[in-house]
């Protein structure tokens, strides 16, 4: 994610990120108090995975902090301990996440009438979630907004040329995409999602639950998912600049995502087939392309400043994979070329994301 709190951080452009922690408050607000009233910890450990530096994560632990509140407040004895752990890669800006906590903690966002937060520690935890992160049955609650898209890597054989690049210049699945290559992508999304879920398991108590919401995909149709057409304009965009010659070809040929939005049924099945978690809910709701426009209708009011929103999220989301592979150079020249496809995509039809939502209850 873009560092810093300038305009085209990831800080400033995670509206989107944000609405989707209010969408799913009811599922987080229900798996803590389920959590807490099951179990009474009292200390209670609750870890965001992929937390980022942006403000959304302080919006996560206040509403776990309501919760809790609301739950102790006629208990007697000794209150809850909360301690939050916020994780994501070694990368990530945790200088700006904790200047910004500090901001959150002084200025009164949990002060509300007829709550007294409980005490709360919040600890910052680098490392990839791919990974062992906590000691055996040690959390009591998971959430993880916008992330589980992410794979551990691009798939096999993607980025390495044996005679041509199996993606061509695509970036993710599009039409022209073989279904060799479409099969790598999936292949990746069931190893990484099955790994995650035994990692989890191994970390949470009993009776502990993971709040998981990320994006995917509404039809089953594997090349007709919402994910494909946005890194389709990606992909477009970087081929104009190879046109252009500020890309050279090769360069976008061993470029790919390592990204897979799965369809709910490609999700219940890898959790059914784990046999380790029960699901309690699952769902999947739609949001406009552009985090900014909040209307419900078929039309876009504004393309050409939605498709400037859409461009600086995407920009904010996509920085350090582009630079790392092609240079700071191009960052620019691309984000002009895709905000322009943007728009005239957006002329012609109102376009959403696919957001996928669920709790799941180790058994
Ligand atoms: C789009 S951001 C979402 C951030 C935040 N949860 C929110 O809702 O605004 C995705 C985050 O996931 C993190 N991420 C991706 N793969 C990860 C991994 N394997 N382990 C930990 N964090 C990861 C990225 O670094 C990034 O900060």
């Amino acid at each position: 994610m873009a560092e810093g709190e300038g305009e085209w951080s990831y800080s400033k452009n995670s509206r989107r990120q944000e609405i989707v922690i209010r969408e799913t408050k009811p599922i987080i607000e229900n798996a803590t108090k389920e959590v807490y009233t099951a179990l009474l910890p009292k200390t209670m450990i609750i870890v965001d995975l992929g937390c980022s530096a942006g403000p959304n994560t302080l919006l996560f632990m206040s509403n776990v902090i309501g919760v809790i509140a609301d739950q102790c407040k006629s208990s007697e004895g000794d209150p809850v301990e909360l301690q939050f752990f916020l994780n994501d890669l070694p990368g990530n800006d945790f200088n700006e996440l904790f200047r910004a906590i500090q901001k959150f903690e002084t200025s009164g966002t949990m002060d509300q009438p007829g709550h007294v937060p409980p005490l709360h520690y919040i600890s910052g935890l680098p490392g990839s979630y791919y990974n062992r992160l906590f000691p055996r049955q040690s959390v009591h609650l998971f959430h993880s907004s916008y992330c589980l898209h992410w794979r551990s890597q691009v798939p096999e054989g993607l980025d390495t040329s044996k005679e041509a690049y199996l993606n061509k210049d695509n970036v993710y699945i599009t039409n022209t995409t073989t279904p060799f290559a479409v099969k790598q992508f999936q292949e990746q999304f069931h190893k990484d999602f099955s790994l995650f879920l035994e990692l989890r398991h191994e970390e949470l108590v009993y009776g502990g639950k993971m709040v998981l919401v990320f994006l995917g995909r509404k039809n089953e149709d594997v090349y007709s998912g919402e994910l494909n057409q946005l890194y389709g304009l990606v992909a477009r965009s970087l081929q104009s600049l190879v046109l252009k010659g500020l890309v050279e070809k090769e360069k976008l040929e061993s470029f790919n995502l390592p990204v897979y939005g799965p369809s709910v049924a490609e999700v219940k099945e890898v959790v059914m087939q784990s046999k380790i978690f029960s699901m309690d809910e699952i769902k999947l709701f739609e949001a406009n392309w552009d985090p900014f426009d909040d209307s419900e209708g078929v039309d876009v009011l504004d393309s050409a400043c939605s498709s400037m929103n859409v461009a600086k999220c995407i920009r904010s989301v996509l920085k350090s994979l582009i630079i790392c592979h092609f240079g700071e150079t191009i960052l620019d020249p691309l984000f002009v070329e895709f905000a322009s496809l943007v728009a005239k995509q957006l002329e012609e039809q109102q376009t959403k994301l696919a957001v996928i939502a669920m709790s799941l209850k180790k058994i």
